[in-house]
């Protein structure tokens, strides 16, 4: 095997989803389907798309719907063989069929660092990507596929950034740019959530990861940050203390499902993409603003 080739990653999704309640009370934010196919789908197919062939989801309590989904249903494929329901059971069996799927769970969720860390065992030596379970990346070349490839070049851990509006920053990690070659950064530091007027820059990390492993001497240390939680980020930027740590501005435009309004806006324009809802989507929300417009008059 070519030692920069990733061949493992992490779907971190034992968190609580507090921005999604009631919703996420007793189904997973990772499950909410964007269209037709849950949320989490989408993201083991880009890590699958680029190449990677074990894929450890990290889950906790309530969780049990994503290991269901992933796995044979077997009930369901004899009723829709038995009913020559040819399609759907094609559609159905694909999601057990995508890659070699393993699960640890979290027993608390302590933070993004504690899950990523909780499948240290899993991920051994290797270098590693991490798709964080509720960012899907619309892209040409799949998200974690760029950051891969820019890692076979640097062979140094690599982040995959984007710019954000300076009024969200305080929600991101985000980097403070050293200097810059393209679309790569060299990165002075890795700050979480900093307040607005502290913001180094605004480019923030937006789910996608390729990390070495070494990162694990770190995230073992269990050091708790903003908001109390074990945070990545922290990790990453001691990391980048020891050795070089590269920012990489992906191209593509990702998606933030754990967020309502991110959720309702990326079901929208998924919704208008579909040859099938694309019409009647369209009529609908043609009537629905007429209708609005007139409740004013
Ligand atoms: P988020 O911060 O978006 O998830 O973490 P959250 O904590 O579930 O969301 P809110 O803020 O309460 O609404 C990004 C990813 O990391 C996972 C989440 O499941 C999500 O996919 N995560 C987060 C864990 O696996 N464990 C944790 O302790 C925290």
């Amino acid at each position: 095997m070519n030692r920069h080739q990733i061949k493992k990653a992490i779907i971190p999704a034992a968190g609580l989803g507090t921005r999604f309640l009631p919703a996420t009370k007793a189904m997973p934010k990772e499950m909410l389907p964007i269209v037709d196919k849950p949320t989490i789908q989408y993201i083991v197919e880009e890590a699958v798309e680029a190449g990677i062939e074990d894929i450890i989801i990290v889950t906790g309590k309530g969780k049990r719907a994503i290991e269901d989904h992933f796995d044979h249903a077997f009930e369901l494929e004899h009723l829709l063989l038995e009913k020559q329901k040819l399609e759907w059971l094609e559609m159905v069996r694909k999601s057990s069929k995508l890659a070699n799927i393993h699960y640890i769970r979290q027993k608390e969720p302590l933070g993004l660092g504690h899950a990523i860390w909780c499948a240290r065992k899993f991920i051994g030596e290797e270098p590693f990507a991490v798709l964080l379970g509720d960012d899907i990346v619309r892209a040409d070349q799949p998200c974690i596929k760029q950051l891969a490839d820019i890692f076979a070049q640097v062979n140094c851990s690599v982040v995959g950034v984007q710019e954000v509006p300076i009024d969200d920053i305080s929600r991101y990690g985000v980097i403070d740019p050293l200097d810059r070659e393209g679309s790569l950064y060299r990165v002075r530091t890795f700050v979480e959530k900093p307040p607005k007027e502290a913001a180094p820059s605004n480019l923030a990390i937006m789910g996608r990861y390729i990390l070495t492993a070494d990162i694990f001497d770190f995230l073992s240390r269990h050091e708790k940050g903003a908001g109390g939680e074990i945070q990545l980020t922290d990790a990453i930027q001691k990391l980048n203390e020891r050795q070089t740590v590269y920012a990489y501005r992906f191209e593509g435009k990702r998606y933030d499902v754990g967020d309502k309004l991110g959720f309702i806006t990326t079901t929208l324009e998924f919704a208008l993409d579909n040859q099938e809802l694309r019409a009647p989507l369209l009529h609908y929300l043609q009537q629905l603003l007429q209708a609005k417009k007139n409740v004013g008059k």
